[in-house]
């Protein structure tokens, strides 16, 4: 009987992971849609308001690369109301709920475009900030050098952007989420 029930819990666990990873692969990029840490968001406002406050740059205009199912993007937006966020997504459901959140919660200085990131052009950004995967850590390096405007602040939770970036800052943040926990601070020269 026990054996039994091991079987069934094994035989169900691998089919949710199996179907997961179907998901992220169909409908993600292979990028799992997970979201950013609470403790990890918040440093992340906090420097965005400083930035913001620092720079008096009008409109301010914040990107988050990949930015899933939006949460983060609406606390970003209602954090700042002076500000402009924009969130870049490749997953069409994604955007549609990010918009209809966002319609729900009545933020009028955000905006979502359905699009590759790697196809996006950096030079409106003040502010970039990303949770991805290693694999694209290098193009959007070298997309950054090439198009980022100088004094751009960027930051990117747990992996570290390639091309030569080097952090001005490594944070290590506590957070509940045991895959988190670092987040690096970059700035474009
Ligand atoms: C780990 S989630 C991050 C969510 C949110 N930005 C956060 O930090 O809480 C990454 C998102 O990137 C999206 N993504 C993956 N490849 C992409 C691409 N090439 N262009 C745009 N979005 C992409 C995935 O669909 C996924 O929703």
């Amino acid at each position: 009987m026990f054996d039994f029930f091991v079987n069934v819990v094994l035989f169900w666990t691998f089919m949710f992971l199996l179907a997961l990873q179907a998901y992220n692969i169909l409908f993600h990029k292979d990028v799992p849609n997970i979201r950013t840490a609470p403790a990890i968001r918040k440093k992340i406002i906090d420097l965005l308001k400083t930035d913001f406050e620092a720079r008096k740059i009008s409109p301010y205009t914040i990107v988050d690369l990949g930015s899933g199912n939006g949460l983060f993007t609406r606390e970003i937006a209602q954090a700042l109301p002076q500000a402009r966020v924009i969130g870049i997504e490749i997953t069409r459901q994604s955007v549609m709920w990010s918009n209809w959140r966002k319609r729900r919660a009545k933020i009028n200085n955000l905006e979502y475009r359905r699009m590759d990131f790697l196809l996006y052009d950096f030079s409106e950004a003040d502010a970039v900030v990303m949770y991805l995967v290693p694999r694209f850590m290098n193009s959007l390096g070298k997309k950054l050098h090439e198009e980022a405007k100088s004094g751009t602040l960027i930051t990117s939770n747990k992996f570290s952007l390639g091309d030569g970036w080097v952090p001005e800052e490594t944070m290590r943040i506590k957070t509940l989420y045991f895959h988190q926990g670092e987040l690096r601070v970059y700035r474009k020269a």
